[in-house]
């Protein structure tokens, strides 16, 4: 320990070039930099040293990119590859698959066996084996420099709708992936699959929905494996390559609310696996959600840490959840090292469904964001604020963690569905054991409803469409776009386009015919429902769908909960105990009304550097890019983005000069706000 830390003394001393060589920073994915040439004595003076615009439209791609020898590497709103110099942001090439990409594409994979240098570049269900040098594909590589990954997984490849949106990652001569999948019947299987770094050929796969004779088969019904589907990572993964095991959460299984065709407990969706990185073998596996019926995915990547325990350092695996909980296991042999309770819920009284008996909840970490709504938990902004949200709350069932949606009545989900933790990951400081989480901290609330007979157009929305888009095409705004009045803005024509191709988190619909897909777009434009031929009726019609995710917001648009909207926390892995917690975000609007610190929805996550320092940016409406203190999260240093940094930034060393990066996007920025795609690098002013 002493050695390491002084050799990176030394490095850092001398000012030699450092990169940030993987998504989360390294296998181990803890967001951890040893620079310190920008520190808590001079971060104050950190200005902006280049910014590259991507030029490329604009969407919600939540790139963190990665930098190699100098040079950066990135994607753009629609999924090109670019490389930048980093000292510069000059553009050295751009790659562009003639695909135009939407929606998150969280970075790149970068292998080199010393000779090749190779960049795995994701678009939609494609993966690129790109020269690191050129942007050029690697014709050698899969089918002509690319694989597809629809294909492979036993069922009709065209009509697989998957995409990668977050990248893989290496051990030895292997890139293993998941992928992302619908979340709703029909579903690829979210199985977990190695390719060959040269050939792009399958070396080998893990069914997270068992095949006959495979563990875990007995906790779905019969068979299965042949119509269900997801059970995916589309979070990320780790990899200890001293021991060769791999870290790999997965999502729930579809369809996410309503699990009457899935009795049983679904191993291995929800499920935090650790796996053989050669063989793909099953070592040891956690399930956090039994039978999920909420969408509670393990969402993001797991942090490979080392706790003290009784004296003695113990390498585990950490895990954040969307419930607001951090899980933390021996990572050898997967037991936890905080006990975990499981304790008894309520069952589902919605026909056909069984919910689990039990869930699992671990007793310490305490959780980092609220976990129940009750009367005064809610708004006090104003009188009139409060009066709604006491009106809506007296309609609502609202029972904490785990309460099975009903039909007809909605359900609160607190903290909502977009967590408690997120996507962007988390930052791990091997010099303290501080596990740095961001959080948002506000309620939605979820119902299911009985399907439509019949086969109508309408019905053929809420079957496919309104779980997200909600049953009155409202939406939920600003992430899930309303459809009620698209007339005017898009014709018939682009609405297909959009199902067709899906579009950011919404998947494509290979399951619908060219005239289904026809139909919902004049449903949408006309709000008409049509009769449909029985040949064009929905092939997965399930009894029970979503109503669509809503967040309860009051009727001028914030939460309907009393602040902090959103959290960023410090949490001591060694003992369980927080060091620090701070709202992370404001509203503009209510900051110059004086309501300040208020905290607001998050995405993107932190980075911790032996500068002492935390960088976060991922706040929706303020657009700030912040420095916190490590040790106490006194707020050090902030600066406004141009758009929105939904994204995780990264940190490096160049001839000298430290460098931190941030991807701005506006991706989850509120509807009209300033959209676009630039990478804007901070530096200490140059001779400082
Ligand atoms: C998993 C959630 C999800 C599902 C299911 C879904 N969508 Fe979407 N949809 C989205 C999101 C998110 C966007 C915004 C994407 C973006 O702009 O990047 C969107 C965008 C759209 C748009 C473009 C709207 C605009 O203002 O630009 C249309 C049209 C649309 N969806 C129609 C549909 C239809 C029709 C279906 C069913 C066949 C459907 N969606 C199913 C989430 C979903």
């Amino acid at each position: 320990m002493r050695t390491l830390l002084l050799l990176a003394a030394i490095s850092v001393l001398s000012g030699a070039d450092h990169d940030w060589p993987a998504y989360g920073g390294g296998p181990a994915g803890i967001r951890y930099s040893d620079l310190n040439q920008i520190n808590r004595a001079n971060v104050k003076q950190l200005a902006v040293a280049w910014t590259y615009d991507t030029a490329d439209g604009a969407g919600d791609p939540q790139t963190q990119p990665i930098l190699i020898g100098g040079i950066l590497y990135g994607l753009t709103p629609r999924h090109k590859a670019i490389a930048l110099d980093g000292a510069t942001g000059k553009p050295l090439w751009t790659f562009d698959s003639g695909i135009a990409g939407r929606g998150p594409n969280r970075s790149m994979v970068y292998w080199t066996d010393g000779n090749a240098h190779v960049l795995f570049a994701a678009v939609q269900s494609y993966i690129y084996a790109l020269d690191a040098r050129t942007g050029k594909p690697i014709a050698d590589f899969g089918n002509a420099g690319r694989i597809d990954l629809r294909e492979g997984l036993g069922r009709d490849p065209a009509k697989q709708s998957i995409v990668l949106t977050s990248p893989g990652i290496i051990y030895q001569d292997l890139l293993i992936v998941g992928d992302r999948t619908p979340e709703a019947l029909p579903a690829p299987t979210g199985d977990i699959r190695a390719f060959d770094v040269h050939t792009g050929k399958l070396r080998w796969s893990f069914h997270t929905i068992p095949h006959p004779g495979e563990f875990g088969y007995d906790t779905w019904p019969t068979d299965a494996w042949t119509y269900t589907g997801a059970a995916n990572n589309w979070a990320g993964m780790a990899v200890d390559r001293t021991r060769g095991i791999l870290y790999v959460p997965t999502g729930s299984a579809a369809s996410d609310f309503y699990g009457a065709d899935r009795i049983g407990d679904d191993l291995f969706a929800n499920t935090l696996l650790a796996l053989k990185a050669d063989t793909g073998e099953r070592i040891w596996h956690f399930q956090g959600v039994r039978h999920d019926l909420w969408d509670r995915d393990f969402p993001t990547p797991p942090c490979l840490v080392t706790v003290k325990r009784d004296g003695k350092m113990v390498d585990a695996v950490a895990q954040a959840t969307k419930q607001g909980w951090v899980y933390l296991f021996d990572r050898v042999n997967g037991k936890p090292l905080f006990p975990i309770e499981y304790r008894r819920y309520p069952a589902s009284d919605v026909p056909g469904e069984v919910a689990a008996d039990t869930q699992p909840l671990p007793t310490k970490p305490a959780p980092f964001a609220r976990q129940q709504l009750t009367e005064d938990v809610l708004t006090t902004r104003t009188p009139a604020a409060h009066a709604w949200a006491v009106e809506q709350f007296r309609k609502l069932r609202s029972g904490g963690q785990f309460v099975p949606l009903a039909v007809g009545q909605d359900t609160v989900v607190f903290p909502g569905f977009d967590g408690g933790a997120e996507w962007g990951g988390q930052a791990f400081d091997p010099e303290t054991g501080l596990f740095y989480v961001n959080a948002n901290d506000l309620a939605w609330t979820g119902s299911l409803a009985q399907a439509a007979e019949g086969n109508s157009t309408r019905r053929t929305y809420q079957t496919n469409c309104a779980n997200c888009h909600g049953d009155d095409r409202a939406g939920a705004p600003p992430q899930i776009p309303a459809l009620t009045n698209l007339s005017g803005r898009m014709t018939a024509q682009q609405i297909s386009a959009v199902i067709r191709q899906g579009a950011g988190r919404m998947p494509s619909f290979p399951n619908l015919s060219a005239a289904d897909v026809n139909a919902v777009a004049q449903y949408i434009l006309s709000g008409e429902s049509k009769e449909l031929a029985a040949a064009d009726s929905p092939k997965t019609p399930a009894r029970y769908r979503f109503t669509g995710y809503r967040r309860l917001l009051d009727p001028d648009g914030y939460p309907a909960v009393e602040p902090p909207w959103g959290t960023l926390n410090a949490i001591n892995l060694n003992t369980g105990e927080y060091a620090w917690k701070v709202p992370l975000g404001e509203y503009p609007a209510l900051a110059a009304q004086g309501m300040k610190e208020t905290g607001s929805e998050n995405y993107g996550g932190p980075i911790v550097t032996a500068g002492g320092l935390v960088f976060i940016a991922a706040t929706n409406f303020d657009r700030k890019f912040r420095a916190f203190d490590k040790s106490t999260g006194a707020l050090l240093w902030e600066a406004t983005l141009p758009f929105s940094g939904n994204a995780t930034p990264i940190t490096y060393q160049l001839g000298g000069r430290q460098y931190v990066v941030i991807y701005a996007t506006g991706g989850k920025a509120p509807r009209g706000g300033p959209t676009g795609g630039a990478y804007v690098a901070f530096a200490l002013p140059a001779g400082k």
